[in-house]
């Protein structure tokens, strides 16, 4: 994370002295995703939402997007959910398929982002019926949810095993020395931020929600398309044609990135933004709804 950055954090923890950092805003990315899906939840969903929702949240679904991130940082107890927030595919082929590419690296079957998607929707479609129960903790089940949408819409989250999404692969950000992953995790929103929102991310999301409604709006319907409880596997197979097409295309490791490779990854970059947003939101709105949703 940047200097600026670090300082808009700690700015935003001092006024809210009462979130404790384990639920730190932390990522800008999955904090504009929450906050496009918190717009389109039906009435229902905002009320389930609400209730399970940390008390730290204070009901903003947003604050709490990042959360899977701090712990797998912070905490051991939370190492095993690594291997939830990406999925690796064979190198070069620029495809995903869930049976040969969801498992960690021990080949534990459905332990990646997609299998995640399931895992936690399934849960929290089946407590929402039985809130008592005590089979799962639904407020963890929404927080990794909510993270992993925004994840798995991440280009290179779906990216090569070989360079572990683009991790190993070493590049300059302008004058910033970074990985490929981080420049798609958090340095094309950053420099979009400074370059055209006054490094204020709510203008960044008042742009979104415009273009949704407005640029976008005859493609929100098919990104809405989903005849599931849930539909992570067309998202992760975007993903990696989006990472072949877009990130790895002339970032070779040593390369340095600059005006040619921002200006014409960033509207990539905002589409799968509001795209994740657009299809947590359906999701959350899916698992909450008061008609009970056919089984898969
Ligand atoms: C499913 O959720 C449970 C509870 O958090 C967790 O222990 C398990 O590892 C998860 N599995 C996958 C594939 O997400
Ligand atoms: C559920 O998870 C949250 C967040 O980790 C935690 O604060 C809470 O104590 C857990 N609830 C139960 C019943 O374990
Ligand atoms: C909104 O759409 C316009 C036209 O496609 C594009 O130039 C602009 O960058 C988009 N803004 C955001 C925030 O997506």
């Amino acid at each position: 994370m940047g200097g600026f950055e670090l300082r808009w954090v700690v700015r935003v923890t001092v006024v809210l002295m009462m979130v404790p950092k384990i639920l730190g805003w932390g990522k800008e990315g999955h904090y504009v995703i929450c906050k496009i899906a918190e717009e389109y939840l039906t009435e229902d969903a905002l009320a389930a939402v609400k209730e399970l929702l940390p008390d730290q949240a204070e009901g903003d679904l947003a604050a709490v997007c990042s959360w899977a991130d701090e712990v797998k940082h912070h905490y051991p107890y939370y190492r095993w959910s690594s291997p939830l927030h990406y999925v690796d595919t064979p190198d070069f082929l620029c495809n995903y398929k869930y049976c040969r590419d969801c498992h960690d690296g021990h080949r534990h079957k459905d332990r990646c982002v997609t299998g995640a998607i399931y895992n936690y929707s399934m849960q929290l479609s089946q407590g929402y019926y039985d809130l008592n129960s005590e089979k799962y903790n639904l407020t963890e089940a929404l927080m990794f949810l909510s993270h992993f949408v925004g994840d798995v819409h991440q280009p290179l989250h779906v990216g090569f095993t070989g360079d572990v999404g683009g991790n190993t692969i070493v590049v300059r950000w302008y004058r910033r020395k970074t990985n490929l992953h981080h420049v798609w995790d958090t340095m094309i929103i950053e420099s979009a931020l400074k370059t055209y929102y006054k490094s204020d991310l709510t203008l960044m999301i008042q742009a979104l929600l415009r273009n949704i409604t407005d640029e976008w709006s005859d493609d929100v319907p098919s990104w809405e398309n989903c005849k599931k409880m849930v539909c992570p596997d067309p998202y992760a197979s975007e993903s990696v044609r989006l990472a072949c097409k877009f990130a790895y295309r002339n970032a070779t490791p040593g390369s340095t990135l600059g005006d040619d490779y921002f200006l014409s990854r960033l509207p990539v970059v905002e589409k799968r933004l509001a795209q994740s947003g657009i299809r947590l939101a359906e999701v959350l709105n899916r698992i909450f709804s008061k008609q009970p949703f056919a089984a898969q």
